[in-house]
């Protein structure tokens, strides 16, 4: 009980700092110390932070980088990306440059529709309440002007409202499921403000219409909520060259002629086949999706789910990408839903995701789909690419080459040192470690 306690959002900053550093660490005046480094300087930027969450009592810094020459629908682009994983910068960054010599990528937006539910229960006969929609349907697009007034005038607002029956399902189980465009918005607090509404004059338009008996008046809304899962905000990118284009890929792998692109087709193809293998080829897509989400202050918890159920929208969890040779064409695409905005949530008051929206032009909601989804095309092809050819972990290890040198405390010149010996060699841990005592011990 020692370690637990009341009131702790209501302390000081500084109060919760202490708190914890009295109570969870062995040396509460470096804990301190280490907790409140990270704080910014700006005490305005600071208060616009600690606003985003309850009980913030530092910043986690992770690494903004930017991979240049992304030419997308003939648009080229300097990509802000927030990751910690050492190589996912490099490998996008080596991606865009091998396309911007070959045509570029294209991207369209397929669609933009978000989704909505309001969960109900309601005991009468089904065909009674199906009689009843077109009427209730009415009565709940008339009850959210006020709602929707700013986003109608940006083009926006509710496209239509739908009932399912889930009784077959559940007992007494229906839905409305609302569908919305959201503009430029990710759109989720003008979805359940929305949603919570239509539930309210669900319950309101029931139990006041005179046709239904006492019983039938009986309706339960159990929640409200917008649902992640948007397979109709859809967005693809790919690419495409002739087999001859891509050539030099086998002959630096010491490959004969084709192989690589028939390597790469197969690697694609056994993603969609076996859900071990796809689950670790999205998650290379993700390592750039999540990137660029990220820094531009989207919700890419939002992004994941959704894409991991429409990998699976079949029945079995699949790849989201394909690629394939067609009349000595290669091609390489990735289809995913990317349900973000750019105006909106974090877009405007995170500093950096500000930046980051600058740094892109500040794009669209569907330009900004593009983008990511071009990204997170490009890293998936850089991943299959060293998969087929020489390997993963030569390319990360050398990344990573320079987090071992900062864990074993190398100075400078050592570290330069080690960068120059490591290109001939395979880094590892311990080849390191290694090489440092025996430069230090003069060797
Ligand atoms: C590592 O973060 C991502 C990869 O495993 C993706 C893949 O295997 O396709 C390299």
């Amino acid at each position: 009980m020692e370690k637990t306690v009341s009131g702790f959002s209501k302390m000081s900053k500084r109060q919760k700092i202490e708190w914890l550093a009295t109570h969870f660490f062995d040396n509460p005046e470096a804990a301190g110390q280490a907790l409140t480094a990270w704080h910014r300087p700006d005490e305005q930027q600071q208060k616009i932070i600690d606003g985003f969450t309850e009980n913030a009592i530092s910043n986690y810094t992770l690494p903004f980088s930017v991979a240049p020459n992304f030419m997308i629908n003939g648009k080229v682009y300097a990509v802000p990306m927030v990751i910690e994983e050492s190589s996912v910068v490099a490998a996008a960054s080596s991606a865009a440059k091998f396309w911007l010599d070959r045509g570029g990528f294209h991207a369209e937006v397929l669609g933009t529709v978000k989704l909505g539910q309001v969960h109900f229960r309601w005991a009468g006969a089904p065909e009674r309440l199906k009689t009843l929609f077109p009427e209730l349907k009415a009565h709940l697009l008339g009850a959210i002007d006020d709602l929707t007034a700013n986003m109608r005038q940006r083009g926006g607002g509710v496209l239509d409202i739908e009932l399912h029956d889930m009784t077959a399902l559940e007992p007494d189980y229906y839905q409305l499921r609302t569908s919305f465009e959201t503009c430029d918005s990710m759109g989720a607090n003008f979805i359940n403000s929305v949603l919570e509404r239509f539930g309210d004059q669900l319950e309101y338009f029931i139990e006041s219409t005179p046709a239904l008996t006492d019983q039938e008046r009986d309706v339960e809304v159990v929640m409200a909520i917008l649902s992640n899962y948007t397979p109709d905000c859809l967005v693809r990118a790919w690419v495409e060259c002739s087999e001859a284009e891509l050539e030099d890929l086998a002959r630096n792998a010491g490959l004969p002629g084709h192989a690589a692109v028939d390597r790469i087709c197969t690697a694609v193809r056994i993603a969609e086949i076996d859900p071990y293998r796809a689950t670790t080829h999205n998650k290379g897509i993700f390592n750039g999706i999540d990137a660029v989400i990220l820094a531009t202050g989207n919700d890419f918890r939002a992004v994941e789910a959704c894409g991991h159920t429409y990998a699976c929208r079949d029945g079995q969890y699949r790849s989201l990408s394909r690629a394939w040779v067609e009349n000595g064409i290669f091609r390489f695409e990735l289809t995913i839903p990317l349900p973000i905005g750019t105006v909106g949530g974090l877009t405007a008051l995170h500093p950096l995701a500000k930046q980051a929206l600058e740094m892109l032009g500040n794009p669209s909601a569907r330009e900004l789909m593009m983008i990511v989804a071009t990204v997170g095309l490009a890293q998936n092809f850089a991943a299959v690419r060293s998969l087929v050819t020489t390997g993963i972990q030569q390319g990360h290890m050398k990344m990573h080459l320079t987090n071992i040198l900062h864990q074993l405390g190398a100075t400078e010149t050592e570290a330069a040192a080690a960068q120059e010996y490591f290109c001939r060699e395979t880094v590892s841990f311990s080849a390191v470690r290694t090489y440092l005592e025996n430069l230090r011990a003069g060797g």
